[in-house]
C-alpha cells in the first residue's frame, strides 16, 4: 500500500510538537506540506522537514490533494478548514475543541457525513496509556459499579511555556477560556467513563487573570453512570491534574505525573477506616501522542477502528455550551 499523503494546517504549538513529528515518524505517512499564515510557524516546520510550506490552506488542499489534513488552528477556524476539507473529499484530524459553538459543531457534521470522509476529534487525553489501563479497570468491575467521577485539568495558562499567541484570550477566535481549551478534554474523558452528560450545573468564572474569557470552570454533571465533577484552570501554578472513579466497591485515582492507585477497604460512618491502597504498575507505556497517531491512522485505513469522533466532539461542545449558560443563569442561594 503506498503511504497516505498528509498535510498540516497550522504550525503553531500543537502543530510542530505534535502533528508533524508524530505523522512524519509513522511508517505509513509521507507529510509533503504544511501551512501557516506566520513566518516564524513556517520556519519551524521548514525545520521539522516539511518539503512544501503554504501560506494559502485552500491552495495547499488544492494543489496537493492530500488523502488526510491535520487542522490545528486556533479554534474559530476549525469549521471553515474542516468543511473546505471535507467537501475536497479528505479524511480530517480536527483539534479540539471542534469549533466555537454547538450549531458550527452540528454543522461540521453534516459536511463530514455528506461527504462521507472520516474525521476524527484530537481528544489527546483518551489516548494516554495510563487513562486507557484505568478505563478497563472501571470496566472490568473491579472497583463495582462506579457512580462517581471527578476530572480536574489545570496548570498556568496557554501564555505559559505553550503558545506565543493571544487568540486563546479573544472570546470571537477561542470561544472561551479553560472551559473551552480544557474541560474540553475532562469532559469527553467523563463521557467515555460514565456515559452521556444528561444535566449541567456550573460555575465559569474569570477569577485571577485580566483577560475577556475565563480562567477557572466548576461543574457538575449528571452523566448516565452516576455523578462527576469537571474542575479546570488557567490560574494554578500549581496544576494539580487528574481523575478520580468512585465505584460501590473501590475507588481509582489517577494523578497525572504519579502511579494510579486503587483504593479498596471500608469507610463507616463510626470513623472506622480501613482502607488499602494499591498501585497499579504500568508495563510498556507508549507516549500519548504516539498513541493519537497511530490510532488516527489505523482509522483512516481500517473501517472497524474506532476513534474519538464528530459525535464526541459534538457532545463535549453541548456541555461547554450548557455550562455557560448554567453559569450566566443561575440562581445562588
Ligand atoms: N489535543 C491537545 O491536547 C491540544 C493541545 C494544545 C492545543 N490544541 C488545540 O490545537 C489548536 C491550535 O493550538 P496551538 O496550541 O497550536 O495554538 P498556536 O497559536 O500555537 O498555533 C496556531 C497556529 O495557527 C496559525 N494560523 C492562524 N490562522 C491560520 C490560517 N488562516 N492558516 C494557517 N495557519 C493559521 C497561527 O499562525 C499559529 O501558528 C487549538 O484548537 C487548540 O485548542 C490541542
Amino acid at each position: 500500500m503506498s503511504k497516505l499523503k498528509a498535510v498540516v494546517i497550522g504550525c503553531g504549538a500543537i502543530g510542530t510538537r505534535a502533528h508533524i513529528p508524530y505523522l512524519s515518524q509513522h511508517s505509513k505517512v509521507n507529510v509533503v506540506a504544511a501551512c501557516d499564515i506566520d513566518e516564524n510557524a513556517c520556519k519551524k516546520a521548514k525545520e521539522l522537514n516539511v518539503p512544501k510550506i503554504y501560506q494559502d490552506w485552500e491552495k495547499m488542499l488544492d494543489i496537493e490533494k492530500p488523502d488526510i489534513v491535520s487542522v490545528c488552528t486556533p479554534n474559530y477556524l476549525h469549521k471553515s478548514m474542516v468543511i473546505g476539507a471535507a467537501s475536497r473529499g479528505i479524511h480530517v484530524l480536527c483539534e479540539k475543541p471542534m469549533a466555537t459553538t454547538l450549531a458550527d459543531a452540528k454543522e461540521m457534521a453534516e459536511v463530514v457525513k455528506k461527504n462521507d470522509v472520516k474525521c476524527m476529534v484530537g481528544f489527546t487525553h483518551r489516548f494516554m496509556q495510563e487513562n486507557i489501563k484505568l478505563k478497563s479497570i472501571v470496566d472490568s468491575g473491579e472497583i463495582g459499579t462506579p457512580f462517581f467521577s471527578q476530572v480536574r485539568f489545570a496548570h498556568a495558562g496557554p501564555e505559559n511555556g505553550w503558545s506565543d499567541k493571544d487568540w486563546w484570550f479573544k472570546k470571537a477566535e477561542s470561544g472561551g477560556g479553560s472551559l473551552v481549551d480544557m474541560a474540553v478534554h475532562a469532559i469527553d474523558i467523563t463521557h467515555w467513563i460514565m456515559g452521556p452528560t444528561r444535566s449541567v450545573n456550573a460555575r465559569v468564572a474569570t477569577l485571577i487573570k485580566k483577560i475577556e474569557v475565563d480562567d477557572n470552570s466548576c461543574l457538575i454533571l449528571q452523566n448516565d453512570k452516576g455523578m462527576s465533577i469537571v474542575n479546570t484552570s488557567w490560574s494554578s501554578p500549581v496544576g494539580i491534574n487528574g481523575i478520580l472513579v468512585v465505584g460501590t466497591k473501590g475507588a481509582i485515582e489517577r494523578p497525572y505525573g504519579e502511579p494510579m492507585r486503587i483504593c479498596k477497604g471500608l469507610t463507616l460512618a463510626d470513623g472506622t477506616n480501613k482502607m488499602e491502597w494499591q498501585i497499579v504498575e504500568m508495563e510498556n507505556i507508549i507516549d500519548g501522542y504516539k498513541a493519537e497517531f497511530n490510532a488516527w491512522i489505523e482509522y483512516v485505513i481500517d473501517d472497524k477502528k474506532t476513534v474519538p469522533t464528530v459525535t464526541d466532539g459534538i457532545a463535549a461542545q453541548a456541555v461547554i455550551e450548557a455550562a455557560y449558560k448554567s453559569s450566566a443563569n443561575a440562581i445562588m442561594i
